[in-house]
């Protein structure tokens, strides 16, 4: 996309009936690394994330625990959720709670609209509704058990838990008017919902016929009221999609509405449905634009099952950060798995990834590099002499990986985008090898040569300081001071990501500064029975 444009992008707002896991973590790392990566590029870029705090599911845990829902959410907000975001660094814009005014006020605005436009009737509603997911469920969502604890009963397939049945009176959204609008939608925009395999489930299950939905339960009052009939609450999805728009102004400041909408929905793929179809379907309802984009990521899996706290193979992120440190989270997450399909996380994969990848092939090169201008040049960046073609091919690699690594984030392909930019580090590597600077350092006749070796490394380097800083901002924060970067270029941070590419702007005669080792060696790498298959 062009710099300067709008880039608005969204993590699901999370249940505060339990603390994070990582799978939880893999979708904010993910949403962050775009949101860097498109801040650093100049664009009008805003990363909201945010908890789900409503519904049956806050509220039997609240009760489970002896407090009022508002308490519990708040004490799980305030000890679990926001300090997730500094645990794996996520340099988000705005936190929305659903509990908070400024959305309950315009969810109201919303709702009042949709009403008076004759969008919403009353009915009375009958069927199957699974806690665990707060959805109301067909038929073909559950499966009847045959054995275990709930032998004989339908269980939701997603939480292998019985489902309950509801009976009571409910407002409806007539959102099987917009079948054939969403139909429209997914054809004329086909990367509305990515990747594909989400698409075509999307497409397929909208073509099987779409029904009202229910917006409101009568039967407990955790909830938003319905303004015009307060003896009900607002179904919690439905509250719960319209943060997106509640936590950029809508319903009290259209100017700041206008500047950001609409966003990109980052979601688990479980969660797919609700923002591609009854999201895009209300917004339609209301007159206003639908996403940009839905990309429904994959699972991480932990013994071939999707993680989670309900199944007891949650891992807390912690358990890993303590060890790698943060900036190995979000690498690792990101380069093991194809962004867009499931993944299956182990710390043996971590471990050495983090010692082959990180450690010996970025850190060690950056440290040797430095070291060697240090020693060789008194930490004084030497400009270089005449390129020969082993430096000319490392310029084309440095361009092509940037150029690549763009279009790869522009598809939300955060692994190619990664893939791309370590051509720089395997290259770089090569190069030092072959060129041997500590071979020309030992001839006097060889200086100018060992100048542009030592140029070429260290402006490489500043690529990958500014190509990285979306996925490892703590490492390549070191590595730009050492390189004298900040100083010569000015904050990281205020480095145009898409010119990154572009030769030369690491001035010679830059002072660099000795370099600690990024990634350091960890002596005793966690093992299986931390938790993880
Ligand atoms: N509150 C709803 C979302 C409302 S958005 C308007 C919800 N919350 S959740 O706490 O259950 O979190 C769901 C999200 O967590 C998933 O969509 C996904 O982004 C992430 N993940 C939860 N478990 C996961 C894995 N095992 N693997 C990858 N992501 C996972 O649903």
């Amino acid at each position: 996309m062009p710099s300067g444009e709008s880039f608005y992008i969204t993590t699901p707002i999370f249940y505060v009936n339990d603390v994070p896991h990582i799978g939880h973590a893999y979708t904010e790392v993910a949403a962050d690394v775009l949101a860097r990566w498109h801040r650093q590029a100049g664009d009008d870029t805003w990363l909201l994330t945010g908890t789900d705090e409503h519904g049956q599911k806050i509220l039997r845990t609240a009760v489970a625990n002896g407090v009022e829902p508002k308490e519990w959410a708040d004490r799980l907000v305030d000890s679990a959720w926001k300090p997730l975001l500094e645990t794996i660094d996520i340099a988000n814009d705005d936190f929305i709670r659903t509990t908070e005014a400024r959305h309950e006020d315009a969810v109201a605005v919303f709702l009042q609209k949709l009403h008076d436009d004759g969008f919403i009737y009353s009915g009375e509603y009958e069927g199957y509704y699974c806690v665990g997911c707060e959805e109301y469920k067909q038929l073909d969502d559950l499966e009847l058990t045959e054995v275990g604890d709930y032998a004989g009963q339908l269980v939701c397939r997603i939480h292998s838990r019985p489902v309950e049945i509801l009976r009571e009176k409910n407002y409806f959204f007539k959102m099987s008017e917009f079948q054939d609008a969403l139909l429209d939608l997914y054809e004329t925009q086909p990367d509305f919902v990515q990747p594909e395999s989400v698409r075509n489930e999307i497409i397929q299950f909208v073509r099987q016929g779409l029904s009202d939905l229910s917006i409101s339960r009568s039967s407990f009052d955790w909830g938003i009221k319905v303004p015009w009939d307060e003896s009900h609450v607002v179904y919690v999805w439905f509250d719960a999609l319209l943060n997106y728009a509640t936590a950029v102004g809508y319903g009290a400041d259209d100017e700041r509405f206008a500047r950001r909408w609409p966003a990109y929905h980052l979601v688990g793929k479980d969660i797919a449905r609700f923002h591609a179809v009854i999201w895009p379907a209300m917004l339609m309802a209301a007159g206003l634009p639908v996403p940009h984009k839905v990309f429904g990521h994959g699972w991480l899996l932990v013994g071939g099952e999707k993680m989670s706290k309900s199944k007891l193979t949650g891992i807390a992120p912690q358990q890993i950060t303590d060890t790698f440190g943060s900036d190995a989270f979000r690498y690792y997450f990101l380069r093991a798995i194809t962004f867009g399909q499931d993944g299956s996380f182990s710390w043996e994969d971590l471990s050495a990834r983090y010692q082959a990848e990180l450690a010996n092939g970025f850190g060690n090169l950056a440290s040797r590099v430095v070291a060697m201008v240090d020693r060789y040049y008194d930490g004084v960046l030497p400009a270089p002499a005449e390129y020969a073609d082993a430096d000319l091919a490392v310029q084309a690699t440095v361009a092509k990986a940037a150029a690549d690594a763009d279009a790869a984030i522009e598809r939300f392909a955060i692994n190619e985008a990664i893939a791309a930019i370590w051509t720089i580090v395997d290259e770089l590597n090569g190069y030092v090898t072959a060129q041997e600077p500590w071979v020309l350092a030992k001839d006097e006749a060889q200086r100018a040569r060992l100048g542009t070796v030592l140029y070429t490394a260290s402006e490489g380097l500043r690529a990958l300081a500014v190509l990285l800083a979306p996925i490892v901002p703590k490492a390549t924060a070191k590595l730009w001071t050492a390189l004298g970067a900040e100083d010569a270029l000015g904050p990281l941070a205020e480095q145009r990501i898409r010119e990154a590419g572009a030769w030369g702007a690491l001035p010679a005669g830059s002072t660099v500064r000795a370099l600690e080792a990024l990634f350091p060696r960890i002596e005793e790498p966690a093992t299986a029975d931390s938790g993880a298959a």
